[in-house]
């Protein structure tokens, strides 16, 4: 399987203020792990286990400390300037308050051209295309296309986020808590659409969430996180039937079903 993402002993120290002496906080250490094409790596791991830094590391949003991080065999933290601004076309992220961020004057049809207008990507009538063909494929219909944010429900908005994601036809997506936001009835129809776009596209994705459930839904395999180290690593089904560290079985044994 071609190898999407590779992160290779990733450790990253946040310099916390100080005025005589910096302190630090070592949000990842020594993680290494790696997505191949069509491959959901779920992240597990409890409030400030170090989920999100790594997602963002990932996806060249916080360079790393120490370590490398390669992206469809180049490596990321070395890029700068415009080459960074046209791989990051390649790697989206999709948050969970990813929603709250739409513009709120803009309408359905806008938001969906925005990210191909930012990239001066294509003619107005094929924006106008894509953006129809996005809300199709995150099941919004075209009839709402006129409609601005706060005149859909929060699933609603969140499919928004996700074909913004997609717009730029992007390899790799960094999911950190994309459900959590929502209530628990939507949450399954939001996953179900992404796992089949994430097949359908045969995207690589690096999957966080604090629900395990969640997590195993999603993922092919996962990685266990515990003050930024890992704690255990390989293939989801394995890890969930049979975890080996006493701390997955914890969080295995505190997570609601889904
Ligand atoms: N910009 C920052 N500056 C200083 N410390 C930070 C920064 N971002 C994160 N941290 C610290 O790094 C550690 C890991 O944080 P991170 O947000 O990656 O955890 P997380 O697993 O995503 O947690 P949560 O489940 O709450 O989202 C925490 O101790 C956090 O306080
Ligand atoms: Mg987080």
């Amino acid at each position: 399987m071609e190898t999407v993402l590779d992160l290779q002993s990733v450790t990253k120290d946040f310099v916390l203020g100080g005025v005589f002496k910096k302190a630090h906080r070592r949000a990842v250490d020594n993680v290494s792990l790696t997505v191949g094409r069509n491959e959901v790596h779920g992240l597990v791991g409890e409030s400030g286990s170090g989920k999100s830094t790594l997602g963002r590391i990932a996806i060249g949003l916080i360079r790393p400390t120490k370590g490398s991080v390669n992206v469809l065999g180049t490596d990321i933290s070395t890029l700068k300037g415009k080459e960074l601004r046209e791989y990051r076309r390649k790697m989206q992220m999709i948050f969970q308050d990813s929603s709250n961020s739409l513009n709120p004057r803009m309408t359905l049809q806008d938001l969906l051209e925005e990210p191909l207008k930012v990239q001066g990507l294509y003619d107005q009538a094929e924006r106008t295309r894509r953006a129809k063909a996005l809300a199709d494929e995150v099941e919004l219909s075209q009839k709402w296309m006129r409609r601005l944010p706060h005149e859909f429900s929060g699933g609603q908005r969140q499919r928004i986020s996700i074909a913004r994601a997609l717009a730029l036809e992007p390899e790799l997506i960094v999911a950190d808590e994309p459900v959590s936001a929502l209530d628990v009835s939507v949450q399954a129809t939001v996953l179900n659409l992404l796992k089949s776009i994430q097949e359908e596209r045969h995207l690589s994705m690096v999957f966080v969430s604090h629900d395990m459930a969640v997590v195993e839904f999603m993922s092919d395999r996962v990685t266990v996180l515990l003050d930024g180290r890992v704690v255990e690593s390989g293939n989801a089904k394995e890890i969930f039937a049979s975890p080996s560290s006493a701390y997955t079985r914890t969080l295995l044994a505190a997570a609601p079903s889904l």
